[in-house]
């Protein structure tokens, strides 16, 4: 597991956004897995912009997003469908066609929960999974107590997500309980996994996640056992590591090793 600790969040989402670009390089066909939320958002913007200025294109890309409502249609202002076209989608090359998020309104959630996963291994994996944590610990809907070998199905969410998740509905507003969810296992089998992760309210589930044991309470703890999982910080996210010297001095001295150089945003995180 790689720990990288930035000082700001517009940082955090410059290194994400720059992870993303240097394998659409290398790979202009990769197929990524994408999240939702806040955390997400600047990162996003990264991309439609590195996007405009050409660095990247879209046109070969598969996605994969870990997780919609159960209930909520495609067209629904909250759904993670929206949120993706919206945020991202629109504003790039991306062929429609090779998008795909979970049906949260198919008659039979279940069933659907089985071929998003078949869909994710007949697309060949996932080359780079995104991934932002919830503040119990969870990535995609996985929940605590969530088997760390669970696969693409449907999850009950808990108060501590329904209340984080109740300020993008209006008052009154039908908030969903469950979502279909890409598992532990499947996102486990991602080739490689970034996780963003800022502000204070995230710093308890962050240390848990990295400095904790392996376990059901803590879903995303299960990412130290990831070959290739790479979480970066800002300051605050960080605050509660105990190891925070350790992971700033080994991201210096790798820099040290890669000198890395660029324009813009890119390539100047420290
Ligand atoms: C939701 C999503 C997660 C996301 C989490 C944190 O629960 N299913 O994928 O990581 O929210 O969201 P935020 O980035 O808004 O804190």
């Amino acid at each position: 597991m790689e720990v990288i600790i930035l000082p700001t969040a517009k940082q955090v989402a410059c290194y994400g956004a720059d992870v993303c670009e240097s394998l659409i390089k290398t790979k202009p066909a990769a197929v990524l897995g994408l999240a939702t939320g806040s955390t997400p958002l600047a990162l996003y913007k990264e991309l439609i912009k590195y996007y405009q200025q050409q660095h990247i294109s879209f046109s070969q890309i598969t996605t994969f997003n870990l997780d919609e409502y159960v209930g909520v249609s495609a067209s629904h202002s909250q759904s993670y469908h929206y949120y993706m076209k919206t945020q991202l989608f629109d504003f790039i090359d991306i062929d429609p066609g090779n998008t795909h998020i979970p049906h949260g309104d198919a008659v039979d959630v279940q069933q659907e929960a089985i071929r998003y996963e078949q869909l994710i291994h007949e697309k060949g994996g996932i080359d780079l999974q995104l991934l932002g944590i919830g503040r119990n610990g969870h990535i995609g809907f996985n929940e605590p107590t969530s088997s760390l070998n669970s696969i693409t199905r449907v999850k009950a969410l808990t108060n501590a997500t329904k209340a984080d998740n109740q300020r993008f509905f209006g008052l009154g507003e039908y908030q969903p309980t469950h979502a279909i969810t890409m598992g532990i296992k499947t996102i486990m089998q991602a080739r490689q996994v970034l996780l963003l992760a800022t502000g204070t309210n995230k710093a308890q589930a962050v240390k848990a996640m990295i400095e904790g044991p392996v376990c059901a309470m803590c879903p995303a703890s299960c990412l130290q056992l990831h070959q290739y999982a790479t979480i970066v910080l800002d300051q605050q996210a960080a605050s509660e590591l105990i190891m925070q010297d350790y992971y700033q001095f080994a991201k210096q001295a790798c820099d040290t090793l890669f000198t890395q150089s660029g324009e813009g945003c890119t390539k100047s995180y420290g």
